[in-house]
């Protein structure tokens, strides 16, 4: 019996994360795979419940699990909050107690939604790439960070940090992935200014000596945020830092035609947490209007990666592409001679899918 970890989150969290069960435990019940699951609180409402965003109760129960499935974190209600006990920080935290240290995006186009880019067909068609964001060091943790006051004056401090033994193990799970994919693995940093990335670039070659059978480029980050919508077929596995990852991810995910498309793997050291690269999407929340596709596709990965169930995995992921292709829509990718329906339509109509495949 796997034990799978439910954190709903906040905003439309709670609405994806319904969804997203609905289409695990339809797969579940299609392949025979038994799943028990436990609910626990993690951002601002554990910070409403408990005055913490990551309650130890939670995290012993994410220690204990075999997956974790997460909606999303954040709101405007906590924003005045002190950046330590922000919803946020929790999942940070969590990230960190589990050492998460790779992220995986993958950015792949559903051929009926070539449409719902901005981004005009020609440039989009053929994308098919994956991003591996560094999860666990960077901007988001190194030291010092605070503020200091000077008399009248203040200062703030982040601080990206990163070690050699950091760069391998996330560079490593790349260069693997790349040798089942296309080869190619561009490796993004800011080396023509920072120190950090002079170590990753310098690291990056070095891991890249293990895998002859495979490219290594080194982009700028400025320019791969350029790259990305000029030209994103050439990309295969992009592999950097944590804050250009974050930066990135959403810009790729325009490619898709939505970032409420986009799933994601945070892996490590043992167990693995699924989540939605999207956010908690206040101006919607309660309206039906969430793409759920997201979080299904996250509850996916969580059978690929950690309960290594490829068929049921591929089976999700398939039925999205039914239903796409049958011309349902969420409303963030409504177009001419489509149907609109809501987060749990659309819901239903995956999870239909995957039973009757
Ligand atoms: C993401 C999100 C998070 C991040 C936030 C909610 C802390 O933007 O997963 O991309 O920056 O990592
Ligand atoms: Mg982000």
């Amino acid at each position: 019996m796997a034990k799978i970890v439910v954190l709903r989150g906040d905003g439309i969290g709670p609405e994806v994360i319904e969804e997203g069960l609905k289409v695990l435990k339809a797969s579940a019940r299609r392949y025979g795979i038994p799943l028990e699951f436990q609910e626990a609180l993690l951002g601002g409402v554990a910070i409403d419940a408990t005055g913490d965003p990551l309650p130890a109760e939670t995290l012993r129960c994410c220690t204990e699990a075999d997956a974790i499935l997460l909606g999303a974190v954040g709101g405007t209600k906590w924003d005045t909050l002190p950046a330590e006990i922000r919803p946020e920080r929790g999942l940070l935290r969590l990230r960190q107690a589990l050492q998460l240290y790779a992220n995986l995006r993958p950015v792949r186009l559903f051929p009926s939604l070539l449409e719902a880019s901005p981004l005009k067909r020609e440039v989009i068609e053929g994308t098919d790439l994956i991003i591996f964001r560094e999860l666990i060091g960077g901007l988001y943790y190194g030291t010092p960070r605070g503020i200091e006051k000077h008399g009248e004056d203040e200062r703030a401090v982040d601080t990206l940090s990163y070690t050699t033994t950091e760069i391998v193990r996330i560079a490593r799970l790349a260069f693997h992935a790349a040798a089942g994919r296309r080869k190619k693995v561009t490796s993004v940093d800011k080396a023509n200014v920072l120190i950090s990335s002079q170590l990753w670039r310098r690291t990056l070659l070095q891991v890249a000596e293990d895998f002859p059978e495979i490219s290594l480029e080194h982009m700028l980050v400025d320019n791969c945020a350029m790259q990305l919508i000029h030209n994103p077929r050439q990309f295969d596995v992009i592999v950097t830092e944590n804050m250009f990852g974050d930066i990135l991810s959403d810009e790729a995910a325009v490619i898709s035609g939505s970032i409420g498309l986009i799933p994601s793997a945070s892996l490590g050291a043992a167990r693995g947490l699924y989540e939605p690269i999207h956010g908690t999407a206040p101006n919607i929340v309660g309206t039906g209007r969430a793409n759920p596709i997201g979080t299904v596709l996250s509850a996916a990965l969580l059978l690929r990666h950690s309960l290594k169930h490829e068929a049921a995995a591929a089976a999700i992921e398939a039925a999205v592409e039914g239903v796409l292709a049958q011309g349902y829509r969420t409303p963030d990718l409504k177009q001419p001679g489509t149907q609109v329906i809501g987060t749990q339509q659309m819901g239903d109509r995956i999870a239909h899918a995957v039973e009757t495949a």
